[in-house]
């Protein structure tokens, strides 16, 4: 199987679920009769014990030195193929996988086991009324959040990457809404408007360096790694996560285009606007969100691994000791 096929696999994935299950997957934005907490009838995974999104506690980091700066190949030049931009029901996505192997776009280091190869990016908004980011920042919700999927390239076939904890790498981006536009998206929100309906897709005017959507390099050493899942049907817990603490900036009326020429599947005569197509968080369990070497510290909590548990108890003993008896 080429990429090609890969990262068509990939995009009609939704559909293939919703075949074998008897069954459609949606927001509650769309209808809360499929939305989220129902995924979990579709596909037991849904319901499984490392599930994405998360909430980012930074008060419950866990600092891991090893976590040292991610290595992006392939994201500085512009492939000379074409990328097309799809409206696949759920989302916008933008595939990025090529034919060629020398165009290939990899990520490497950071704590990751291994290269990962480029796949799709896509998106995750609210509404003009709400945030609507899948990962909250100590409770929070932010505007938007960007995904960009990669494989381990040990793996030939996302079903069989989706088979292993390290199959998927998945970088996600907040967003932060500036007065201003961010014109290095233009390409992508002009094409917006041609892929108003689910089922749409448009070939890119142009390709453009990946770097420039995201924020400058020199702001990429400070991010958040746990394990976990894909946050939409089948929910295959096979992603490493990366969630970057700087955000990309967008401009207010470059967000509005994604709430506004974008649709859900129509039902029957009704065209329902794409919004809100976020997934809650899902319970962090037995795991841990790591910071990386480089990330802001932004509370006393971030302590090395050995000492995260102990701190508290050490604390309270030294409390004891110093302070004057009742
Ligand atoms: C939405 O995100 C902005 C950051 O751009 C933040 O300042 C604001 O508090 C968020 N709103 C809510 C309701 O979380
Ligand atoms: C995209 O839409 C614009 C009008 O909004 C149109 O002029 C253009 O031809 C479309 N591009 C493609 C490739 O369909
Ligand atoms: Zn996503």
């Amino acid at each position: 199987m080429g990429p090609r096929e890969l990262a068509l696999t990939f995009l009609t994935l939704p559909l293939v679920v919703r075949a074998a299950a008897g069954g459609q997957w949606c927001y509650d934005s769309q209808d809360p009769k499929c939305g989220p907490s129902h995924w979990k009838e579709l596909k037991a995974t849904c319901g499984g014990n490392k599930q994405s999104p998360v909430n980012i506690d930074r008060r419950w980091l866990q600092r891991d030195r090893r976590l040292g700066d991610i290595l992006f190949e392939g994201y500085d030049q512009a492939p000379p193929g074409k990328w097309r931009l799809a409206n696949d029901g759920h989302t916008v996505v933008l595939s990025l996988a090529s034919e060629s192997v020398s165009e290939h776009i990899t990520i490497s280091g950071g704590g990751l086991p291994g290269r990962y190869r480029a796949l799709q990016l896509h998106f995750h908004w609210g509404s003009p009324a709400r945030n609507g980011s899948e990962h909250t920042l100590d409770g929070h919700q932010l505007p938007m959040e960007l995904h960009i999927v990669h494989i381990n390239v040990k793996y030939q076939t996302l079903a069989e990457a989706k088979g292993h904890p390290n199959g998927l790498a998945v970088l996600g981006f907040f967003f932060q809404v500036s007065e201003t536009p961010n014109t290095n998206y233009n390409t992508i929100v002009v094409g917006l408007r041609n892929v108003s309906h689910a089922g749409d897709s448009v070939d890119l005017a142009s390709t453009f360096r990946l770097s420039t959507l995201l924020p400058d390099g020199s702001r990429l050493s400070g991010y958040y790694r746990y394990q976990g899942s894909l946050t939409t049907p089948d929910c295959s817990e096979a992603v490493i996560w990366t969630v970057f603490e700087e955000p990309v900036e967008i401009g207010r009326d470059q967000l509005q285009v994604f709430f506004s020429s974008l649709h859900f599947p129509a039902a029957g005569s009704t065209l329902l606007k794409m919004t809100n197509n976020f997934r809650p968080p899902q319970p962090l369990r037995s795991r841990k969100v790591f910071a990386s070497r480089a990330a802001t510290a932004s509370s006393t909590a971030l302590a090395p691994a050995c000492c995260q548990l102990l701190s508290p108890l050490l604390l309270l003993a030294l409390t004891g000791l110093f302070s004057p008896a009742p």
